[in-house]
């Protein structure tokens, strides 16, 4: 017992993954310094490091009561070496630590942080932009754009709609996002799940995009029937070959109807289950759905409607004087559309939901103590390459040998 709580640190220790994390912790001062450290090095391009931080910091989490001296917590599994003890030894006796100041106050992170905050830039353009082009703000991309060549047009409406994109969508404005989608699914096809997973599904009440998962029951595609509407030239996702997919159907219906700033459809190659066992060996959080990284309007208010009139600007300073105009009824929002054949939805759910290190430990469980490979398309057995089914979370809990866990206890 520590302070009068039973704690069974050998379970602990033994069974990461049995730990809960929900969003109300007991730690949050000392988990703080170590989110911001990983968040620190996650954008400086260190993702290892990040990880390393992020660990640390989900080990507190998910510890059953307040940490108040460093003797509570020297021999807990999870918080690595040394240094994130240092840091949270810095933290009990002072209230904060140098190095978590320093990294906070210094120039490049701050500005690598402005930039990557930017839809479409990550680490390494901006790691480009701030070295060889001096470009520390949003505001110097937009002075230079003519001459800073950056192709990817995402960057346009990132930039365009920074204020907004970097504004936390609240539960409120996603279940909106959730009602229009809903409306134009419904006029696509019938009896169609539309799931909201992501930060939303663990109980969080805001995140930084929308993440919806669209399933229309027993007459998908399988992986044939994709290639030969792709071979078709025509974006597949459900549906007869030679007809358009739901998704591709969605997307048309929400841009006439004005819903769309900008979308970016993701179409990976169709894969057999030998390619997704193999693809899945890198332990990445890549899967190979049809889906789509979309800009949405999101209603301010429920009785909103779309001008499907309105015109679509394409070229940057339009953009950004259209993208600033206050009371116009809608903010710019970031929404993913994912399209999931029935039969690996319960695959797509988990993984869809988070959170990323909840995820990358069980992918890392199930290959490293089970010799399962686990994906948000499914679970097989790594020699017979046999397919493990499942209709439920709770069924891929059982078939990983873990307790279900509850997607607000997945908070990582
Ligand atoms: N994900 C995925 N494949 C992608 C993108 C995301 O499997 N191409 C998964 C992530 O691993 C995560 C979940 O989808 O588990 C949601 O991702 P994301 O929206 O980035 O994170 P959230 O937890 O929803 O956090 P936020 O509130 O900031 O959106
Ligand atoms: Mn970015
Ligand atoms: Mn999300
Ligand atoms: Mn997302």
């Amino acid at each position: 017992p520590i302070d009068g709580f039973s704690f069974d640190k050998d379970f602990f220790n033994n069974n990461p993954l049995e730990r809960h994390a929900s969003l109300d912790h007991h730690n949050p001062e000392l988990v703080a310094p170590l989110s911001f450290l990983s968040e620190y090095w996650s954008t400086m391009g260190d993702e290892q490091r990040s990880l390393a931080f992020a660990t640390a910091a989900a080990t507190l989490k998910s510890l059953p009561f307040a940490v108040t001296t460093m003797s509570q917590i020297v021999d807990l599994k999870g918080l690595g070496s040394g240094h994130c003890l240092k840091v949270l030894q810095e933290t009990l006796d002072t209230g904060s630590c140098r190095e978590v100041v320093a990294k906070r106050d210094s120039d490049k992170y701050k500005s690598i942080k402005s930039l990557t905050g930017v839809y479409g830039i990550g680490n390494s353009v901006a790691e480009k932009l701030y070295t060889s082009r001096n470009i520390t703000r949003v505001s110097d991309i937009i002075a230079s754009w003519g001459c800073l060549a950056l192709h990817d047009e995402r960057i346009k409406y990132g930039v365009a709609y920074y204020g907004d994109l970097n504004t936390p969508v609240t539960r409120e404005a996603a279940e909106r996002i959730q009602g229009v989608v809903r409306r134009e699914l419904d006029q696509v096809a019938q009896g169609c799940k539309l799931e909201l997973t992501g930060g939303y599904r663990r109980g969080k009440s805001s995140g930084h995009d929308v993440d919806l998962l669209v399933c229309c029951g027993s007459n998908d595609e399988d992986g044939a029937s994709v290639s030969s509407v792709r071979s078709a030239g025509v974006v597949g996702s459900g549906g007869n070959a030679g007809t358009d997919g739901v998704l591709a159907r969605l997307l048309r219906r929400l841009r006439h109807t004005g819903l769309i700033l900008h979308a970016r459809l993701d179409r990976p190659p169709a894969l057999n289950e030998a390619a997704y066992r193999k693809q899945s060996d890198r332990v990445s959080s890549m899967d190979n759905y049809e889906k789509c990284f979309c800009i949405l309007k999101c209603p301010l208010q429920d009785d909103w409607t779309p001008d499907p009139m309105d015109d679509i600007q394409t070229d940057l300073s339009s953009l950004v004087t259209s993208g600033q105009n206050g009371d116009r009824g809608w903010r710019a929002t970031r929404v993913d559309l994912v399209y999931v054949p029935q039969h690996q939805w319960p695959y797509a759910v988990l993984g869809w939901s988070g959170s990323k290190l909840f995820l990358r430990l069980l992918r890392r469980y199930a290959s490293s103590t089970l010799g399962l490979v686990l994906t948000s398309h499914g679970l097989w057995s790594k020699d017979r390459g046999r397919l493990l089914p499942a209709n439920s979370e709770q069924e891929i809990f059982a078939h990983l040998g873990l307790t279900y866990k509850h997607p607000s206890q997945r908070n990582f």
